[in-house]
């Protein structure tokens, strides 16, 4: 595989990652970005990453030597005309990502597949602009992309097969675990994952419990590494209220989705989380983070109905076969890091309980929301 030549566009968060990612995995990098101060810094962080490498004893020194050669940094489009494939990691903007790709087509071989890292858009819509729209394919990388081994592979209505397979295997022999997902919004993860974050602040909103009384229910009693509050706050409420936007409108407004006032008031007051000192905990110096109330009755429905909402949502992603069981398995353990699949967990605690409390909440709400998945019924019936 040494031969292939990959290039990637934007060397931001995403890109310094995955151009690291493909160089350990001894292939010819050019890393492209139209500013220079990030091109600079992404080389700087590849030093330093690397060279940590070295001293972990993780990768040999002449090992470290070749990564680093292996990356050329430029602001010119036309170091990227040998790649074989190129990864797009630029701003989330439709318009931009097309003038980038049209951009592309003209510089690269007819040969060279074009891939998005895009977390939102359709590949389908960014593949429009191409003229051999049949090589476009989204290769979604989880941040920080040298560490987590989930890669959403996600074909879109114009990509061949052979790109898929090729990509796929691509993006395995670089040690990750790829997982094929539909061109639907939010692919997998950031679609099967939204009750962890939105039934938590529904829970919230309707004065069950506080932020630390629900995040110590799903970390004590569920086992997640981390609470939804913790959570939006380390990913930033910023980027997390604009996932839950983007999948709600792109879902012609399910009321699954419904982004919650909560979060939208913690965004527009800059309460984004640790990066801004503040979000639902405050992260000032001194400030004691807020004790929860370690009440296991109340503990066990916060824990139950968020639980019954993801797998309901992961049935839903079956249904629709956005992915395979195996995959969607896959997805949540690799990528979010759940503790277990949620279909495993599901068959663990009982199906049939599942479905209860599905069936009480949608009764007791009436809300659309609560609707269990007809085929999560239909297994209990088989
Ligand atoms: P970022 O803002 O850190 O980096 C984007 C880079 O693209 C910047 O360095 C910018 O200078 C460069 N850029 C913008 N327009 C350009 C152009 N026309 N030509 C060349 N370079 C250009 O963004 P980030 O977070 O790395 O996201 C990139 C993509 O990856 C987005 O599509 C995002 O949705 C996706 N993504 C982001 C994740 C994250 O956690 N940050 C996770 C998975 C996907």
């Amino acid at each position: 595989m040494s031969q292939i030549i990959i290039g990637v566009v934007g060397a931001g968060t995403m890109g310094e990652g995955i151009a690291q990612v493909a160089a350990m995995s001894n292939h010819k990098v050019c890393l492209v970005d139209l500013n220079e101060s990030v091109l600079s810094k992404a080389k700087s962080n590849h030093e330093k990453i690397i060279s940590r490498l070295v001293e972990k004893e993780k990768i040999t020194q002449s090992k470290s030597l070749e990564v680093l050669k292996n990356i050329t940094y430029s602001s010119d489009f036309n170091t990227l005309k040998d790649s074989d494939l190129v990864i797009e990691a630029i701003v989330e903007k439709l318009e931009v990502k097309h003038n980038v790709f049209r951009e592309l087509e003209k510089i690269v071989s007819k040969d060279c597949v074009l891939a998005s890292n895009t977390s939102s858009l359709s590949i389908a819509s960014i593949g429009s602009v191409l003229q051999n729209s049949d090589r476009i394919i989204g290769v979604h990388f989880f941040n920080p992309a040298p560490l987590m081994p989930l890669v959403e592979i996600v074909p879109g209505l114009q990509t061949s097969k052979f790109v898929l397979d090729n990509a796929y295997s691509l993006i395995k022999s670089w040690g990750k675990l790829p997982v094929i997902a539909k061109d639907t919004p939010g692919f997998i993860v950031n679609r099967v994952a939204r009750p962890f974050y939105g039934e938590a602040l529904r829970i919230y909103e309707e004065g069950i419990a506080d932020f630390a009384t629900i995040d110590w229910a799903m970390t004590e009693i569920g086992g997640f590494k981390m609470g939804p509050f913790t959570l939006m706050d380390y990913i930033g409420n910023d980027v997390n209220y604009a996932v839950t936007e983007s999948v709600f409108t792109s879902f012609y407004y399910d009321p699954r989705f419904k982004p919650s006032f909560t979060q939208k008031r913690h965004f527009e007051a800059g309460f984004y989380g640790r990066k801004s000192g503040r979000g639902y905990y405050d992260y000032s110096n001194n400030v004691e983070k807020p004790s929860p109330i370690k009440d296991y009755k109340i503990g066990n429905y916060i824990f139950n109905r968020i639980l019954s909402m993801l797998v309901n949502e992961a049935y839903d992603a079956l249904f629709m076969n956005v992915a395979s069981k195996e995959d969607l398995e896959t997805a949540m353990t690799k990528g979010v890091n759940y503790p277990k699949g949620l279909f495993e967990w599901s068959e663990e605690i009982g199906l049939d309980n599942i479905l209860n409390t599905l069936k009480d909440l949608f009764e007791e709400y009436g809300e659309d929301r609560y609707r269990p998945n007809p085929l999560l019924k239909r297994v209990l019936q088989d």
